[in-house]
Formats: C-alpha cells, structure tokens, sequence
C-alpha cells in the first residue's frame, strides 16, 4: 500500500495507476447507486476521497454502513479531478474493512471545543486540529536538531533525576523510591528525605543548563533538548509542570552573541515549518488565527527589538495604561507588561536584557553596575517570555558571593565552581520553552493543547 503524503506530492507518478491504500473513515455516505468515503491514513493533513459504486463492490452493503473511524483498504484506480477542490480521487474496484468501529464514537463530524477533546487525550490526535499541532511538533523538533547540528553543535544528554537545583528557586519535584522497606530511616523511625537518591537527596530536573555548562568548556558548542519538570502551583496557560526545553550553551561567547543565535534560531525554525508543513499552517491561519502567517512572515524578514530591563520599566511608566501590578524599577516583570511591550509598544519579539539580580538566577553574570545582570528574555506576542538565558557568572569570586547571597550552599555547587577554576572562559546560554515555541507557531493558546499528554497541576488521566 502507499501513504497519502506520496499520493498528494507525486500525484502524477500514479495518475491513471491502480493504488492500495489504508486507512480510517472520516466521512461516509452514499446512495443504493454508490457512494464516498473519505479516509485518512495519518500520514497526510488531507483525506481521500473514494468513489464506490453498487455495480463493482460485491459488498457494498457493507461499506455503505462503515461508521466513522472503521479502518479500510482500498483498491482503486487514482482519477486526477482538476475541477474539483481535490485534486484526484480514487474509484474503488475493491474494499476491504479491517476494522470496525462502535456508533459511540465520541469524534463525529463536526468542531468539537479544545476543552472537550482535552478529555480523550487518547483519541485526539485524530481530529484535525491535533494532527495538525503534533506533526509541526515533530517537526520543529526536528528543525531544532537540525539548526544545531548543521553548526557543530555537539547534543547533550542531561541527567533527569538530579541532586541539583540549577534555578534556585526550589521548584523541583523530589524523587524518591516507592520501596518503603529500603527507605533510609532517622532513630525515631521517620524516612529520611535527604538521604534518598545515592544518599542524597535528589530531584527531577528544572532544567539542564549546569550540566550542559560542563560540556560547553569541553565541546565548545552544545546543546540540551529534553524534558524538565516544574513543581510550581501555576494554573495558567502557559505553564506545565512537565515541559520540553532546548538549552544552547556556548563557550567564548558574550550575551549580544547569545541574542544573535536565539534570534536565528527562532527565524530557521519558523522558516522550516512555513516550508515543511505548509497544509498544516494553512489549516491553523484558517481556523486558529486568522492573520498567523503575516505575522510570522513579517518575524523571519524583520530584526528582533532590543532593549534594557530600565527602559522597558521607562517605557510602561510613561504609558498610559492601569496596569493591575504597579510598576517600579525592581519588579518582575508580569505577563500584563510583556504582553503591553510586544503587543502594542514592538508589536514584534523583543529582548529584555540587564534585569536586577534580585530577581534573576544565581549564575548570571553581574554588570559593570553591581545591580545588573547579564540577563536576556526573549517576549513575544501572544505568548509572553519564550526564551530565558544569559551570560554566565565566570568569575569565581562572583559567583560564590552570589550562591551565598542567595541563601544557596556553595557545597553542593562545587563542581560547578571547579569549572571555574580550570580554563573557565566567558561563556553563554539559554532556554527555549518548547511548548512556548509550538504555541507561537500555531497560534494554539493553552499549553495543554501542545503537549500530547499533559502533566499540569490538575491532570488526571495517564
Ligand atoms: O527562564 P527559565 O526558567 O530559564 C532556565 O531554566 C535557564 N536555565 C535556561 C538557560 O539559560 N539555559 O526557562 C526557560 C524557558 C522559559 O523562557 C519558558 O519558555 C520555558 O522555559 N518555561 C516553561 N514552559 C512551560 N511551562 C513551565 N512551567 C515553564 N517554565 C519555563
Ligand atoms: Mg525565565
């Protein structure tokens, strides 16, 4: 048999030629002459139409009445139908069902809502709307891959469970065995939690970004691409506790060379899937956001803004908008004041640099000014920060002040303060949100609706 992705790019190779495909019933009706059914093999955004009539299918009866999502091969001649809005069909000479399926079926032919499909987490990768997401998904993976690769970035596995917390912000999921019998006691019979894990205690990764540090001062050029876990109680659209992250580290390199590959990441990235998965696109313009290629057409051809975290405070002082989290200088920033710069002061992606320390992770590099760091996000619209990252703290000294100013025990640092002390170059990195990433390209609006199965505070199934 031969998928529907080869039919609907070589048509003309099996013009006029007999085919067999497989596949599932999207729609189905007929006549007691003959019929159409549509079916979708998944390997193309498209369905098939095929035509079968009473005369040459001996059991037409029984095709006549396959339900949506019974599974059928077909054998048939392709037919190119140039006036129609396909551009061929195929005219059955034979049928077989494989696969039968109940009336109940929850995905009838009609939009279901996202909160709904949300529920069968296990049959919506068959609507159109999650076929769409999961192949650019896929393929975006594989566009990241292949933008780090083609430059010698050597990929770097991270450890997932970890005794480290590389954020310092305490937002990790702990690990521990389920083995009661084998948990490591106190005197009074309590289990002790600190002596988990290898005696230690141990967690899921927030993220791999000092283990890919290590690599950076080996490899030069590397890069991390795989899940982190988040034990923040956020209920937002755009946070899970179970998210994917690529993290680029780079050795010799300086925060304005760390923009400058994050910007061409983003920009191949969106030029791949433009290229690559142009129905899927076509698909989410329509039916998600009306104006998604303009607007990622205007990203690829136009330069990222850039501005300082004090100018970005300038800038939403002056404006006129109440914003519900008063600004002043030494603030988070909230999604109301990233939302405000890109949406309606750039009305592009911007990068906010040099925020106060106070606010931003232990190994960022301190400025000349003592009360900056070398910090880089990445905002975008729609979607808010994409990308975290900086410039790293190399300077020893620095950066033991720093784990200790921020109530961090250096002890279970020193491997990362030995990178210091042995060749310890300048270097730079970030993160990239993957479902953030998909999000953008989409247009989809919650997180939930890119990540195949996903894990957020108030999950249940799986
Ligand atoms: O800004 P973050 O916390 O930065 C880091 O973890 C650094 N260690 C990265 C680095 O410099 N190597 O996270 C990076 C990105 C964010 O910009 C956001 O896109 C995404 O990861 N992210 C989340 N995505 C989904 N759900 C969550 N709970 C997320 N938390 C962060
Ligand atoms: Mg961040």
């Amino acid at each position: 048999d031969v998928q529907l992705r080869k039919l609907f790019t070589d048509t003309d190779q099996y013009a006029g030629k007999e085919v067999v495909v497989r596949g599932w019933v999207r729609t189905n009706r007929s006549s007691n002459k003959f019929g159409f059914v549509e079916i979708n093999d998944g390997s193309y955004f498209k369905s098939v139409q095929v035509v079968y009539e009473e005369e040459n299918i001996e059991n037409y009866e029984q095709i006549a009445k396959a339900p949506i999502a019974a599974a059928l091969c077909v054998i048939g001649e392709l037919t190119l139908t140039p006036e129609a809005k396909q551009p061929f069909e195929i005219k059955a000479t034979k049928i077989v069902v494989e696969a039968d399926s109940d009336a109940d079926y929850p995905l009838q032919k009609k939009r279901h809502s996202l909160e709904f499909l949300r529920e069968i987490a296990h049959l919506r990768p068959r609507s159109n709307t999650f076929s769409a997401v999961f192949r650019v998904r896929s393929l975006v993976a594989y566009a990241i891959h292949r933008f780090f690769q083609d430059q010698n970035f050597v990929y770097v596995h991270t450890p997932i469970i970890t005794g480290s917390d590389a954020e310092g912000a305490g937002e990790m999921f702990q690990v521990t065995t389920l083995d009661l019998d084998k948990l490591p006691r106190n005197d009074d019979g309590k289990i002790d939690y600190s002596q988990d894990f290898f005696g230690k205690e141990t967690n899921l990764t927030v993220s791999g970004q000092l283990e890919a540090e290590t690599f950076a001062l080996a490899f030069r050029n590397v890069y991390t691409f795989g899940p982190t876990f988040r034990a923040e109680n956020s209920n937002t659209a755009r946070h899970a506790s179970e998210f994917w992250m690529i993290e680029p580290e780079v050795a010799f390199a300086d925060i304005n060379d760390n923009m400058e590959l994050a910007e061409s990441m983003i920009k191949y990235i969106i030029n791949y899937i433009l290229e690559h998965a142009p129905e899927e696109m076509k698909f989410f313009n329509e039916f998600i956001d009306k104006g998604l290629l303009d607007r990622l057409n205007n990203i690829v051809s136009n330069e990222f803004a850039r501005i300082t975290y004090t100018e970005a405070v300038e800038i939403l002082k002056k404006s006129d908008k109440e914003f519900q989290f008063p600004v002043e200088w030494g603030i988070d920033l909230q999604t109301e004041h990233e939302r405000y710069i890109t949406e309606e002061v750039f009305k592009k992606p911007v990068f906010v640099t040099d925020y106060p320390k106070e606010i931003k992770a232990f190994y960022m590099r301190l400025n000349e000014d003592g009360k900056t760091v070398a910090a880089m996000d990445l905002l975008v619209p729609g979607v808010g920060e994409i990308i975290g990252g900086s410039q790293r703290e190399e300077r020893y000294d620095n950066l033991v002040a720093r784990i200790n100013e921020m109530g961090l025990h250096e002890k279970d640092y020193w491997w990362y303060l030995d990178l210091r002390k042995y060749g310890g170059v300048k270097h730079a990195g970030y993160g990239l949100g993957f479902e953030r990433i998909i999000m953008y390209i989409t247009g989809m609006s919650n997180i939930r609706d890119v990540l195949p199965f996903p894990r957020t505070p108030k999950t249940a199934e799986f």
